[in-house]
């Protein structure tokens, strides 16, 4: 029996759809997030995934990309300009008995700070592969952050409707490159840019592709017997037959503990543009993909799901409504049961943070949320006294759970504004673009005139704050690049003064640790083999 048919604890039975029990609700939720490489195909199967669970009616309606209609996802003046997915919310949407949570993440290298962060909130990782590139530069980078933090990964292998690799190379690429052992459940009938249908692995049976007007609406399924496939489809059939028994023999069958453990990946192949294999995803998705599950605070100790509501902020963003300047925090519920309007424990402070506006956004669409249990998304509403990694949480005992790691910068620039009657609104600006994670805020000492150092992963994060600093803040900002590229965590600030040389010098976080900053990886190997004793640490993304 595949993984798609066996029976599971779920919600999905149907029980405790109307309970307000947050172990019962917790059962019905499938919290993932979609990593791919830009143009892989992401804002399409998200629209897809919503038009199959009928949020949408017709397909075009959250792509996130520029000069397309109801651009909802995008909601910065900048991001529609540049015709790209800087930020990120959170999609919600019924199938079934179930809650589908999708996370939305940037699709732009330069913001996958912001990626990391969603992942955090998730428990499954939908990898979705273009079938002419394979696996890309940016589905490596995040793939390594589903390893290490052990979140199981379904892989949809998309746009099979236009030439592209073969598939039996693609799991090769998979298993070879990224060690995931590929379960393909479908297998392709006709090569990519030939593409009939599919071979369902379960069922043996044919589903045939047919292409619908610019795939706007749900593709129509044709379920055909096996032995009435070689008739439609000949050869293509006969040859996906071979391949499929081709993956049984050598360990390509479905094995759910296997893919629980994040050491195996189930595949299907498809084509979001033309929403075809796009609903087998959702069944997957909700008979696979782990259910929320409880989590250790700070102290290593659980906070049971039935435990009071505690949350975790993973996401700040401010200027998502250019009439209101509002802030929202985007807060993963880690147990109990969410009610608007309670007042909840900040636990950084230990003042009391009121949930009075507590929406569900999803591009420019808001509605107010009333309830929400463990796995959903919650968008809390001019909450500028929360950062990302804060907890929220009511009732003893009290929770903290672990902040957001800072990853690694690769650029650096002083900042100063160029409007010296500013400086206040300047220091709030950037204390505020720091705490909303847009980028890395770091001093130096060695400097002297206090200004401080911005730091980010992809350039664009500067621009980012460039932007929001002028229209925001109004305390122009002139940027001075340093040529750095390489860091590392100083391990002992004894060491300082060696660390200050012409191609490298120190830079303070403000939890109290040093970073030191290196033009180069051979300034980094030269200055180590002068002082081997220099304790120096990768700043590893999930320390
Ligand atoms: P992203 O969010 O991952 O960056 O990708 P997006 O969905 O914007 O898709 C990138 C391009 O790939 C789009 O084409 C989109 O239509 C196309 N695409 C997505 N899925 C499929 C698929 O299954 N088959 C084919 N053939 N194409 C697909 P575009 O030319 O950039 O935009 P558009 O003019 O088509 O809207």
């Amino acid at each position: 029996m595949s993984a798609a048919t066996e029976p599971r604890d779920a919600g999905h039975s149907g029980a405790g759809k109307g309970s307000h029990d947050p172990v019962q609700q917790a059962r019905r939720r499938r919290t993932f997030a979609v990593i791919s490489h830009p143009d892989a195909g992401k804002s399409t199967l998200t629209e897809a995934l919503a038009l199959h669970a009928r949020v949408l009616s017709e397909a075009g309606a959250v792509h996130g990309k520029a000069g397309r209609r109801g651009v909802v996802s995008d909601w910065l003046a900048m991001e529609r300009a540049r015709g790209i997915s800087i930020t990120s919310a959170a999609l919600q949407f019924e199938y079934g008995d179930c809650v589908i949570n999708l996370l939305d993440t940037p699709g732009h290298a330069d913001f996958s700070e912001d990626t990391y962060r969603v992942l955090s909130a998730v428990d499954s990782a939908v990898m979705l592969l273009d079938a002419a590139k394979g696996l890309e530069p940016q589905t490596l980078k995040l793939f390594d952050v589903c390893r290490h933090r052990g979140i199981p990964v379904i892989t949809f292998i998309n746009k099979w409707d236009r030439p592209g690799r073969e598939a039996l190379e693609l799991c090769d690429e998979v298993h070879e490159r990224i060690g995931l052992r590929p379960m393909p459940l479908t297998w392709p009938v006709g090569e990519s840019g030939h593409f009939r249908g599919v071979l369902d692995r379960n069922t043996g049976e044919f589903v045939s592709f047919e292409r619908t007007a610019g795939g706007a609406t749900i593709a129509p399924e044709h379920r055909i017997a096996a032995e009435d496939a070689a008739e439609e489809a000949g050869a293509d059939w006969q040859r996906a037959v071979e391949e499929s028994e081709l993956l049984s023999a050598s360990g390509g069958d479905m094995d759910v503990p296997a893919f629980s453990r994040a050491g195996a990946t189930p595949v299907l192949f498809g084509s979001a543009v033309q929403n075809f294999g796009v609903g087998h995803l959702l069944d997957l998705l909700v008979e696979l993909a782990p259910q929320p599950t409880p989590r250790e605070d700070v102290a290593g100790r659980t906070r049971e799901l039935d435990a009071p509501f505690s949350a975790f902020v993973f996401k700040v963003q401010t200027g998502m409504d250019p009439a209101h300047r509002d802030r929202v925090a985007f807060a993963r519920v880690c147990s109990g049961t969410f009610e608007r309007g309670m007042v909840a424990t900040h636990a950084a402070t230990g003042k009391p943070f009121a949930t009075k506006y507590a929406q569900q956004v999803f591009g420019q669409q808001r509605d107010t949320v009333e309830l929400a249990y463990p796995g959903d998304v919650v968008g809390l509403v001019n909450a500028s006294a929360l950062g990302v990694g804060d907890t929220l949480h009511t009732g003893k005992p009290a929770v903290e759970f672990p902040g957001i790691p800072s990853f690694a910068p690769e650029h650096f620039a002083v900042a100063r504004t160029t409007d010296p009657g500013r400086s206040k609104q300047f220091r709030r600006g950037i204390e505020q673009l720091s705490q909303e994670g847009v980028i890395q805020v770091l001093r130096s000492e060695a400097r002297g005139d206090g200004a401080p150092v911005l730091a980010a992963v992809g350039p664009m994060q500067f621009d980012v704050a460039t932007h929001r600093m002028e229209t925001e803040f109004r305390a122009p900002l002139q940027l001075e690049r340093l040529p750095y590229h390489v860091v590392r965590l100083v391990g002992d600030q004894q060491q300082r003064s060696t660390l200050q040389t012409r191609n490298s010098e120190v830079l303070d976080r403000s939890d109290g640790s040093a970073l030191a900053v290196f033009t180069d990886d051979i300034a980094l190997r030269s200055l180590i083999r002068l002082h081997p004793e220099l304790d120096l640490r990768h700043v590893v993304a999930d320390t």
